[in-house]
């Protein structure tokens, strides 16, 4: 069975570790979106990685991971990824990483123009992670991008970067941030590239043959359904598409190449970067923060933090097509005492159960809550659902009715070994 694993909320919602969990009995993880703004934390035997734009079952013996068309590929960011996953023990060979040929690069002036862009934004700035996600997607809409096939001619790299860099400074020295030489560009560029080559291929075949000798495919989703270029708070997302089609979009492979969708949620929300979050609460914020909880692993930038909100999750369920639920940091909110789950927005005085496309019905929207009370104690060696407390059964079963979809993970902390399959 061939899976795809979705984030439901804002991103961050512990994706990386529901994927490392199932790569067990995966062939192929694959990533078909995003670029090295998201951030995977996999813990595995006490030993921490985190991932940027590997693919999360590169730490595995024996497994093929693929980044897909889809992605957008910072080669300086991905050498270092690699270098620092080598250096804690990985072996990164042609054989386990496969580059897709078609994939677009993201070049250092693409970071330059994002931070000139939010700059130009001021106070309606997007929060990005300033990896020039943005750019490098807007330029690969634009024609005007290079792929990694590109690089096997280096003539017409140079030529392309040439111009590409003349556009570009004329935008930097206007926000008088550090413009760029063509000829430094090529040799930052290029050096990556010596490492990457080798690893770069048409994996639209090699994807084909695996699914057709019935290898399990594992697609690996970056961000989350909040985020999605189409179905997120617009303009506050990302710029690609993080939902379940994104993984066709940006693989070559078909629909019907995938049988299951599970969706990743927190037990309750979070967010970084700016744009709406109408659960948010300052007190959850406080206490997941003063658990050393909630910050980001790509930016360090703590997270905002609120309530479970099921009118995301019933949108987000819709548009992924959600299977299974996977909730991880259940044990979040073990101590609390009493918690918050929001059924629908308050918008004007009529209760909306499905996300607005307006600004400013977002900027209206009022939670309606439904008060559960907390199981107020640790749930962190719990290995089976019949060994949680009975008020997180409860919490768990709330949230997979108002969502429409059933919970078929639970995590409870970070180790692979602290999920529970139900
Ligand atoms: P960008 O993807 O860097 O352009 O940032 C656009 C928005 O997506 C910002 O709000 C970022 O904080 C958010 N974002 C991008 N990647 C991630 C992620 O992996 N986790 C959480 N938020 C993300």
């Amino acid at each position: 069975m061939n899976t795809i694993i979705a984030g439901l909320q804002w991103g961050d919602e512990g994706k990386g570790k529901i994927v490392d969990y199932l790569t067990e009995s995966a062939d192929f993880v694959i990533r078909s979106q995003g670029g090295n703004n998201a951030g995977h934390t996999v813990v595995a035997h006490g030993v921490k990685y985190i991932l940027h734009l590997l693919p999360s079952g590169i730490i595995w013996d024996h497994k093929t991971n693929v980044i897909g068309n889809g992605v957008v590929i910072d080669p300086v960011g991905l050498c270092q990824e690699i270098a620092r996953t080598e250096g804690q023990g990985v072996s990164i060979t042609p054989e386990k990483l496969l580059i897709s040929d078609r994939a677009h690069v993201v070049l250092p002036l693409h970071k330059e123009l994002d931070a000139a862009r939010e700059v130009a934004l001021g106070e309606h700035k997007i929060g990005t992670t300033k990896r020039g996600i943005g750019p490098a997607y807007a330029d690969k809409i634009n024609r005007s991008g290079l792929r990694m096939a590109d690089f096997t001619d280096p003539d017409y790299v140079r030529e392309r970067i040439a111009h590409r860099v003349v556009e570009a400074n004329d935008i930097l020295a206007r926000y008088d941030l550090p413009t760029f030489e063509a000829a430094a560009v090529c040799a930052e560029v290029f050096t990556a590239m010596e490492r990457l080559l080798p690893h770069v291929t048409n994996t639209i075949p090699v994807l084909h043959e695996a699914w057709k000798a019935g290898k399990t495919l594992l697609f690996e989703g970056a961000q989350g359904t909040l985020l999605d270029i189409d179905f997120g708070t617009y303009p506050f997302v990302t710029s690609s598409n993080t939902t379940a089609g994104g993984a066709c979009t940006g693989t070559g492979l078909p629909p019907m190449a995938i049988q299951r969708s599970i969706g990743v949620c927190k037990a309750y929300t979070t967010r970084v970067g700016s744009g709406p979050f109408p659960t948010c609460d300052e007190g959850l914020s406080a206490y997941l923060h003063g658990l050393g909880r909630e910050f980001g692993a790509t930016t360090g930038r703590p997270r905002g933090c609120g309530w479970l909100d099921t009118v995301l999750l019933r949108m987000a369920c819709m548009v992924n097509g959600v299977t299974h639920l996977a909730v991880t940091n259940l044990d979040g909110l073990d101590a609390y005492d009493t918690l918050q789950i929001c059924t629908g927005y308050d918008i004007d005085g009529t209760v909306h159960p499905l996300p607005p496309a307006r600004r400013d019905l977002w900027d209206r929207a009022v939670p309606v809550y439904e008060t559960l009370p907390g199981w107020q104690s640790d749930t962190t060696a719990c290995t089976r659902y019949e060994d949680l407390p009975p008020a997180a059964r409860a919490y768990l079963d709330r949230l997979a009715a108002l969502c429409g979809a059933p919970v078929g993970f639970v995590g409870v902390g970070p180790d692979r070994a602290q999920t529970i399959a139900v």
